[in-house]
């Protein structure tokens, strides 16, 4: 017979135990989607990065690949999990976000506009290069204005 009651401490145990992906424990709900999303781009940023110097192969087709991670991430797919006020720990996001959105907005859509350009000089290992740059400034730019600083 089977014991309903063992089952449930069974799999309530394997939720706890798969944890968290991000690096940030404790994370839940929209925070937890935006934390995830922006893993996402940082994993496509590093992948690029990697081929670019050499440590990977060069692949036009994994480098648009990768531009096309960073587009479904960039945004409005990327703004709309910032609604307003949304700042449940363990966030890093700051309350600028949402008295500055006009220009929270403008540097998620700059990203989609950096992503395309990426996408579009994938053959091209030089344009990837210059691509990838604007890319990283970007991240650092919105990071600078409405990311707290790390404390760890
Ligand atoms: C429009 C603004 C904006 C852009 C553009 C942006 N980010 Fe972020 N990013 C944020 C904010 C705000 C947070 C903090 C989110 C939170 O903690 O709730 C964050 C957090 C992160 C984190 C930490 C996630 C975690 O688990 O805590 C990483 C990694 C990251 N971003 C990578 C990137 C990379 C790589 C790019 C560029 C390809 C990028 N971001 C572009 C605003 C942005």
């Amino acid at each position: 017979m089977l014991n309903w009651k063992l089952i449930g401490t069974i799999s309530l145990g394997a939720i706890v135990l798969s944890g968290p992906v991000s690096g940030h424990s404790g994370a839940t709900g929209i925070v937890k989607e935006r934390m995830d999303g922006m893993g996402v781009l940082a994993d496509a940023v590093k992948s690029v990065g990697n081929m670019l110097r050499g440590k990977t192969p060069y692949s036009a087709e994994a480098v648009a690949w990768s531009a096309g991670a960073i587009k479904a991430h960039a945004g409005e797919n990327m703004t709309r999990l910032f609604p307003e006020g949304s700042l449940d720990k363990p966030t890093e996001a700051l309350p600028d976000i949402w008295t500055q959105w006009a220009e929270f907005t403008k540097l998620a859509e700059q990203l989609t506009n950096d992503a395309t350009v990426l996408e579009t000089g994938a053959n091209e290992k030089d344009a990837t290069r210059v691509a990838l740059q604007s890319i990283a400034n970007t991240c650092k730019t919105c990071h600078e204005q409405f990311r707290a600083a790390k404390k760890h």
